[in-house]
């Protein structure tokens, strides 16, 4: 782990998923608190303050959007946990389904307490075994020991928790495709307005959050808003978990201040390069966040600033490391092979702008690409960015145009030389 070990205050041992040992460590003492000695409202203001941002993609301010959601207003609200983690190169929601599961229920307690939500619901990737019997035995766990069911440790409060597993959609993972998958239909994104936290579940306002943005919340409010700020920066308080893998000697899921430096990260934490290669590109959160240059990530931060000046962003977390001699040619090629699969078909420009930069790449890679190729990739791209209703048609086109931007020279001596510089090399 890269800096302190902040939100696992724990390290990982046979028995940390379980109840027993999560409570030794002083585990569900935040709720007891919250249902003690803070009002509804009181949570909201504190993770609000905290300035905790969304851990799934978007970092949207987790505070303002449960701020939506009118406590009281004599309706049934929702809360759903995001645990579907499709996105390519993340792994970080999994280990904290694997080895901490009650922070889980635990933040997700204190979100249904603090939004006035009776049933609660995790939507697990269907792909996901131990992820899901660990959760699923600690929500066991948890209704067994009365921290879950009615009048949870003796209060007024009461809140159910549902786990559901997925089928394995991509596009179930964003949050309204969820939303319909967890109502029994297919996994289709839906327009808004309205806002899930105005006509989500079942038409009721409903709280989607990602697995690691509510875990959050336990440590938030177990420690007080100064703790979480006292890491990370103004701008990006806290720490975030980001899944390391690739050309990297030390992959795996790491906790890290958020601010901490790029380079510094990558050499020292994860232990450099895989065989001592130089470092092509990364990219940062999952293939849906643009891919940077090794020179480009020199003097960058892992912070929401630092990214954003480098116009790309966190995302999810996932970090891929490409090591010099990779074909970029070919990881386009894979990474628009994966869009064109899991896009849903529901809007055209993706249904066929994806599988067409497909098309265009795979032929490229085999040796016979067109002039006229990298600009119609362009063109592509530019006409699916905003005209679908989910992000899944954006993100095909920015890893295409990220990819692209920065490799441009690789895409063009493989059209004129009909043949890869790096005969597609990958590993
Ligand atoms: C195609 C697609 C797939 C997504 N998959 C996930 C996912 O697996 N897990 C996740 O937390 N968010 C995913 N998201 C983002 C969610 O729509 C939503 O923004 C997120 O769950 C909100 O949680 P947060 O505010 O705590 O980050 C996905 C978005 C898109 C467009």
């Amino acid at each position: 782990m890269a800096g302190r070990q902040l939100l696992m205050t724990f390290p990982v041992t046979e028995s940390s998923h379980r109840l027993a040992e999560y409570r030794a460590r002083g585990g569900y003492a935040a709720i007891e608190k919250a249902l003690r000695s803070m009002r509804p409202e009181d949570v909201t203001k504190q993770v609000t303050d905290a300035g905790l941002q969304g851990r799934g993609g978007a970092s949207f301010p987790t505070g303002r959007k449960w701020q939506v959601v009118v406590p009281g207003d004599g309706q049934p609200h929702y809360l759903i946990a995001n645990a579907d983690e499709g996105e390519p190169g993340t792994f970080k929601d999994r280990w904290i389904l694997e080895n901490a599961p009650h922070l889980l229920i635990e933040g997700m307690l204190l979100t249904a307490y603090a939004l006035d939500a009776r049933h609660c619901f995790i939507y697990i990737r269907g792909e996901f075994d131990l992820p899901y019997r660990r959760i699923a035995g600690a929500v066991d766990e948890a209704y067994a020991a009365g921290l879950l069911g009615e009048r949870i440790l003796g209060s007024d409060f009461s809140c159910d928790l549902i786990v559901y597993r997925g089928a394995g959609a991509y596009v179930a993972g964003e949050a309204s495709g969820l939303i319909s998958s967890l109502e029994g239909k297919k996994g289709y994104p839906r327009n808004r307005p309205p806002r899930l936290t105005v006509k989500g579940l079942y038409q009721r306002p409903t709280v989607v959050n990602n697995v690691e943005s509510l875990s959050n919340v336990t440590v938030i409010v177990r420690d007080g808003i100064d703790a979480f700020r006292a890491v990370g920066t103004a701008k990006s308080p806290g720490t975030r978990l980001f899944s390391v893998s690739g050309h990297i000697s030390r992959p795996g899921v790491y906790e890290v201040e958020l601010g901490y430096p790029w380079r510094k990260f990558l050499d020292e934490d994860c232990g450099g390069v895989l065989d001592g290669r130089a470092l092509k590109a990364v990219v940062p959160g999952g293939i849906s966040s643009k891919i940077l240059t090794g020179a480009d990530i020199e003097h960058l931060t892992l912070s929401h600033e630092s990214l954003w000046e480098a116009n790309s962003t966190l995302g999810s977390g996932g970090m891929i490391v490409v090591a010099e001699g990779t074909c970029m040619v070919r990881l386009l090629e894979i990474m628009l092979r994966f869009y064109h699969h899991e896009s849903c078909g529901q809007c055209t420009p993706c249904r066929h702008g994806t599988g067409w930069m497909h098309r265009i790449v795979a032929r490229i890679a085999a040796g016979e690409g067109r002039p006229e190729d990298i600009e119609r990739l362009y063109y592509v791209a530019k006409y699916n960015d905003g005209t679908t209703i989910c992000g899944l048609g954006d993100a095909a086109g920015y890893a295409a145009t990220g990819i692209l931007d920065k490799f441009r020279d690789e895409f063009e001596y493989c059209i004129e030389h009909k043949r890869s510089r790096y005969q597609g090399r990958l590993e």
